[in-house]
């Protein structure tokens, strides 16, 4: 039942974001010193990739999943949320192409994501997904911070918007999976969670470690800024599934 009411609530939410979503303004200004190109180049290259997917296989175990569960929302809700990442996808290849700097397939951190997301089931693929979602949370903060193309920073703010949302999204369905496995679902979750959050992390420094640094992070002020956005999503997680024992007039939601 917990899950029927949250589905439709983001079903709602998505559709309403997708009507009201303010369009971006293209005119702003945009410079970017020969420098700057060159130390957005990768990352840009690597987060456009990392957006553009298919979702086939989270959309395949969604449905399984939402046959379980007589819940038709939350697939109609995932369709949603794949169809914002495109968008995403669709706005960094935009702004690339002004610049000149094409789209790439190969990503060895995006081909292992999705080779994870592929394995097991719902719960492992958004657990790998959420990970994906915190540490662009901090790239797109870094991002903003990193030039001074005013058009640059919108663009990061207008893909924060969804993606603090996305989160939660994530958050709370995790929450709900977690329950149904029991405390020792619970704990698992959150150790895998950290797992797989600590190598990326350290993985995207080591690659992109020019770019934070422009940005005004050291690695100590980057390393602290992913625990903070990790620590907001597992406490988010704890705190929704600790409701999850109370009548559904006391959820919260969006
Ligand atoms: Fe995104
Ligand atoms: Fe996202």
């Amino acid at each position: 039942m917990h899950n029927q009411q949250q589905s439709q609530t983001w079903l709602k939410y998505f559709l309403s974001n997708q009507k009201t979503l303010k369009s971006v303004d293209w005119q702003l200004p945009d410079d970017l010193s020969p420098a700057q190109q060159t130390l957005i180049r990768q990352s840009l290259q690597a987060f456009q990739r990392g957006e553009n997917s298919e979702g086939k296989h989270l959309l395949s175990f969604a449905q399984q999943y939402a046959h379980t569960q007589a819940d038709a929302h939350y697939v109609d809700a995932i369709k949603l949320f794949i169809r914002e990442e495109q968008r995403h996808a669709l706005l960094l290849a935009t702004y690339m192409k002004k610049w000149e700097i094409p789209t790439t397939k190969h990503n060895h951190l995006d081909h292992c994501f999705r080779a994870l997301r592929r394995q097991f089931n719902l719960r492992f693929s958004i657990r790998v997904l959420q990970v994906a979602e915190m540490i662009a949370d901090v790239y797109y903060t870094a991002l903003a911070r990193a030039t001074q193309s005013a058009l640059l920073k919108h663009l990061c703010h207008h893909i924060l918007q969804d993606e603090r949302m996305h989160l939660r999204f994530h958050a709370e369905q995790l929450a709900m999976m977690d329950w149904e496995k029991g405390i020792i679902g619970r704990i698992t979750g959150n150790l895998l969670q950290k797992c797989l959050f600590y190598p990326t992390l350290l993985i995207i420094w080591f690659n992109y470690a020019d770019l934070f640094r422009a940005s005004g992070y050291d690695f100590p002020r980057y390393f602290a800024h992913c625990q903070w956005v990790l620590y907001q999503g597992i406490n988010y997680q704890n705190a929704y599934y600790a409701q999850l024992d109370k009548p559904l007039s006391n959820l919260n939601t969006v």
